[in-house]
């Protein structure tokens, strides 16, 4: 068989990031350029900085990341980049670059998912087994993804409001936290013995879908409670509270539609799959259910380019191609 050797470009929110995989399962070299500390002034992602820190970065993270591989771009097979969803302006640096290295090296070109590129991070700790059941928790996304085969992709649940990583930068940002807000509410909750008792949304007793409003404004209104009755709340037991209500529903609900959808494995993806209680929870209850249960290492959690090579191996061997037209879609379906 020929190596096959993919550069990937992921700018879809605020890292820019460029990866060589060989043959779909292995990392040659990985480069992640954060952009957290400029964010962190603002409180959030502010798609306009975002977009012009792609801009200074994507050039340099391109060449170091070739540098790592001790590669030439003629040993390439294919460049991929994701096309969406994600901030239109900060997509469209990472495929108008990747439109111009393809064109200048004559290499294909091969549109990614960003969620999709979430989910393969785990091909790049193991094969992955179908049917399986994908639980993605991001920033913007919360859903459980169904795959009978490599390249399908069927949502059989999703967020109706925050996605869960928003419900923690925002829970975050009321306890005062910097963003992301996420391993800050997670260690916070490591840091307690007992959680308040927040509510859990379980919704209709037959869907898989999520709604972490509603949770977030309970802790809001906690808060506010306390403040008016003059007394002092503890973070501690606030984000423990928070993230035992959290990590209990996407527990219960993937479970039940492993068992519904009788997987043969089960993959979490993600920022919020970093989270060590919601890693611990799932490997606990996987190992009960006798169901295998894969999670990528921390940093192929968050958003990085190698997940969306290991995504586009496949794609490349369906005979998946992308062209000079190729946009940014900001709004694009699984
Ligand atoms: O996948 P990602 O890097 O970007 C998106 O595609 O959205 O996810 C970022 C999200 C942020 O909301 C961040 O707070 C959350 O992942 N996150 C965590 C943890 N690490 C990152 N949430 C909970 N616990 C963590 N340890
Ligand atoms: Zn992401």
């Amino acid at each position: 068989m020929n190596e096959q050797y993919i550069l990937a470009i992921e700018t879809s929110c605020d890292e820019t990031a460029a990866a060589i995989i060989r043959n779909g399962t292995e990392i040659v070299s990985n480069v992640v350029a954060s952009q957290i500390e400029s964010q962190k002034r603002f409180g959030g992602v502010v798609p306009e900085i975002a977009s012009r820190h792609h801009v200074e970065q994507i050039t340099i993270v391109i060449e170091e990341t070739l540098k790592d591989a001790n590669m030439q771009p003629s040993d390439l097979t294919a460049v991929a980049v994701t096309e969406g969803p994600g901030l239109v302006g900060a997509l469209l640096i990472g495929i108008n670059a990747a439109k111009a290295f393809a064109f200048v090296h004559g290499l294909p070109l091969i549109p990614v998912h960003h969620i999709a590129g979430h989910i393969y991070a785990n091909a790049l700790v193991e094969p992955l087994q179908f049917p399986l059941l994908a639980l993605v928790v991001s920033g913007g996304h919360t859903e459980l993804v169904f795959m009978k085969e490599h390249g399908s992709f069927e949502v059989i649940g999703e967020t109706r409001d925050d996605a869960a990583g928003e419900a923690y930068d925002k829970v975050a940002r009321v306890l005062k936290m910097p963003y992301p807000g996420g391993p800050h509410i997670d260690r916070m909750a490591h840091e307690a013995t007992e959680g308040i008792d927040f509510p859990r949304a379980w919704l209709e007793e037959d869907s898989y879908d999520f709604s972490f409003s509603g949770l977030k404004s309970a802790v809001i209104n906690y808060k506010h409670n306390l403040e008016q009755r003059g007394e002092e709340i503890i973070p501690e037991k606030v984000a423990k509270g928070f993230q035992d209500s959290v990590v209990e529903v996407l527990t219960k609900k993937t479970v039940r539609a492993a068992r519904e959808y009788k997987v043969k494995q089960v993959i979490a993806a993600g920022g919020v799959s970093a989270n060590k209680g919601l890693r611990e929870s799932l490997e606990k209850a996987f190992e009960q259910e006798g169901i295998a249960f894969t999670v990528p290492p921390l940093k192929l959690c968050t958003d990085n380019a190698a997940m969306i090579g290991a995504a586009a191996a496949h794609m490349y061997n369906a005979g998946v191609r992308g062209n000079l037209a190729m946009n940014g879609l900001p709004g694009k379906e699984l």
